[in-house]
């Protein structure tokens, strides 16, 4: 067929640009089959460390899922998911995983920086994907994996759960409905704390951590060659050339909430401040930030400490008809316990007669909705739009932060990646 062919070789050039001289690329498969809506899908994931490990949890929970295959540079993690998938094969070089035509579906939970590879081989090999946030660890990987998707049938969910919440579906049905008026601001924020010495997000390198054990080339794929470090395969996060820090950690998941709720495209540019104050560890990326986005007629806020919990995270989208507030985590200050809940006020104001309001939707099952979507081809709750969107948002409040300049979308999709 002339449009699969055009397809896998758009896919195959973007591949080579989304990784450096020295990767190898798997060659493009036929398309997996078509999966019938009683027949058994067969899954693999590639990176199943603690999120991966929670997603293939979730995944052959759902009925009629059968994870086949992983990929996992780290033979430790191999050990660790034959405790609750004892017939799993277990490579450590995905496009081994990758050209097993037996696969349907694909799970991606590596370490960002290897998101748009992992990502835009999946799709090359004609398998459904599943792929954890932030889409990307950089704009022109975003801007890849996007067009490769657009180029693709391959059914695709980004692993932004709160897109299959009952809060977000409650909040649309009150701004659709005219409830929240014109909204000038967006206030949001996220806060953790950890026991003084140990930093938010650190963890202990095992023992077997060591060559033997973990191959480092395939884990640095896109990166220059570097001596093994335990503590940057294990700490990923940390570290500027793996990860984007916090914001593409947790404010990518309230960013693309507010979009979604506000219907909201790219920031016209952004600012962030912030630095390293809560734990002198060794980290790059800053644990204390002020991110300010600016949208056409609409600031949007999203703040983080790792030294305080008390207020958990939440959004207010502040409207002149009325507001709505999604909190998680903060503590009620009357009772000290910690809630989750969305509400709805009307401004009286404009709104005299309004009500307030309580979301009551239950959230869906993002992992189920995933697999509904691979049955039925239809598109699921988090596509690449917001994946992309979102991504967008957060890398540019990034490049903000690392220039310590505003960045106006132009300069940001311009931007020279920096690796350290
Ligand atoms: N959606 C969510 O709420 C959520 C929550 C936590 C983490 N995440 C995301 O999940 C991803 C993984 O986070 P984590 O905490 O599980 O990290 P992790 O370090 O625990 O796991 C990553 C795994 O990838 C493996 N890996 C590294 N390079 C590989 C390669 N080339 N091929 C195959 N495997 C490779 C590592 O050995 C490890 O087992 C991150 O992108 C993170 O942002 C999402």
């Amino acid at each position: 067929m002339p449009q699969q062919t055009s397809r896998r070789a758009f896919l195959g050039q973007t591949l080579v640009g989304a990784t450096t001289a020295g990767a190898l690329i798997s060659a493009p498969l036929a398309a997996a089959r078509v999966v019938g809506a009683n027949d058994r899908i067969r899954i693999g994931i590639i990176g199943a460390g603690a999120r991966g490990q929670e997603d293939l949890k979730a995944a052959i929970a759902v009925p009629n899922v059968e994870c086949v295959a992983m990929a996992d540079v780290y033979t430790r993690r191999h050990d660790e998911v034959r405790q609750f998938v004892p017939k799993v094969e277990a490579y450590t070089d995905y496009r081994k995983l990758l050209d097993r035509k037996d696969i349907d579906a694909v799970i991606v939970a590596t370490p960002l920086h290897l998101h748009a590879p992992h990502f835009l081989a999946t799709l090359a090999a004609g398998k459904d994907l599943y792929s954890e946030k932030t889409m990307t660890w950089s704009i022109p990987e975003a801007v890849k994996c996007r067009d490769g998707a657009r180029n693709s049938d391959r059914v695709i969910q980004i692993g932004l759960q709160h897109e299959s919440s009952g809060s977000l579906t409650d909040t649309k049905r009150w701004i659709d409905s005219g409830w929240v008026g014109k909204v000038t601001e967006v206030e949001s924020w996220m806060s953790r704390n950890t026991p003084h010495g140990k930093g938010q997000w650190v963890r202990p390198v095992p023992g077997d951590c060591n060559p033997e054990h973990v191959d480092w080339a395939l884990f640095l794929e896109n990166r220059p060659k570097s001596e093994f470090d335990g503590n940057k395969f294990i700490n990923w996060r940390l570290f500027w050339e793996f990860s984007g820090g916090n914001t593409t950690e947790n404010m990518i998941h309230q960013i693309a909430w507010i979009i979604s709720a506000l219907d909201l495209d790219l920031p016209s540019a952004a600012s962030m401040m912030g630095g390293i104050w809560s734990e002198k560890d060794g980290r790059q990326v800053p644990d204390t930030i002020s991110v300010t986005l600016e949208y056409p007629e609409k600031i949007v806020c999203w703040q983080s400490t790792f030294s305080n919990s008390r207020f958990g995270l939440g959004e207010r989208i502040l409207g002149s008809d009325g507001t709505v507030e999604h909190v998680s985590g903060s503590t009620d200050m009357v009772s000290g316990r910690s809630r989750e809940e969305t509400r709805y006020w009307a401004e009286k104001a404009n709104r005299p007669s309004g009500d307030s309001a309580v979301s009551e939707t239950p959230d869906q099952n993002h992992m189920a909705n995933f697999f509904d979507c691979v049955r039925s081809r239809k598109q699921p709750n988090a596509p690449v739009e917001i994946g992309y969107k979102s991504a967008i948002a957060v890398l540019m409040s990034n490049i903000a932060y690392r220039e310590q300049s505003r960045i106006t979308l132009q300069e940001a999709m311009a931007y020279e990646p920096k690796y350290s």
